[in-house]
């Protein structure tokens, strides 16, 4: 896909691409980040589980929350705190939807 820049943010998928509960793995900045529809809500988080490097974007999605497919492993897209609280955690990216477009910018500070 072509890559357009939007104020630091980057194109990376049609929303129609991604259904309510899907989930896409895109490339951003030579990053792996996985993208999640949650109820037409766009999240972004790091695509590699910080346990052994599972891939999150093929995880099972229950609400804001993503497992991940290797050993279960549970994430909050929405900030990318794992949810056991134990402190594990991937980065969270922010999302702009423009006319069905779907872009990532810039890593979200934890306390966004
Ligand atoms: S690699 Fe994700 S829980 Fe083990």
């Amino acid at each position: 896909m072509e890559q357009t820049r939007m104020e630091g943010f980057q194109l990376v998928a049609r929303a129609e691409e991604i259904p309510v509960g899907g989930a896409k793995v895109v490339e951003v900045n030579a990053r792996e980040i996985a993208l999640f529809n949650v109820n037409g809500t766009f999240y972004a988080i790091y695509n590699i589980c910080p346990h052994q490097g599972g891939p999150l974007g093929e995880g099972r999605l229950k609400g804001h929350v993503v497992s991940c497919p290797w050993h279960n492993l549970a994430f909050d897209v929405r900030s990318g705190l794992a949810t056991d609280g134990g402190g594990n955690c991937v980065g969270s990216y922010q999302v702009r939807v423009r006319d069905g477009e779907v872009f990532v910018g810039p890593r979200r500070k934890v306390q966004d």
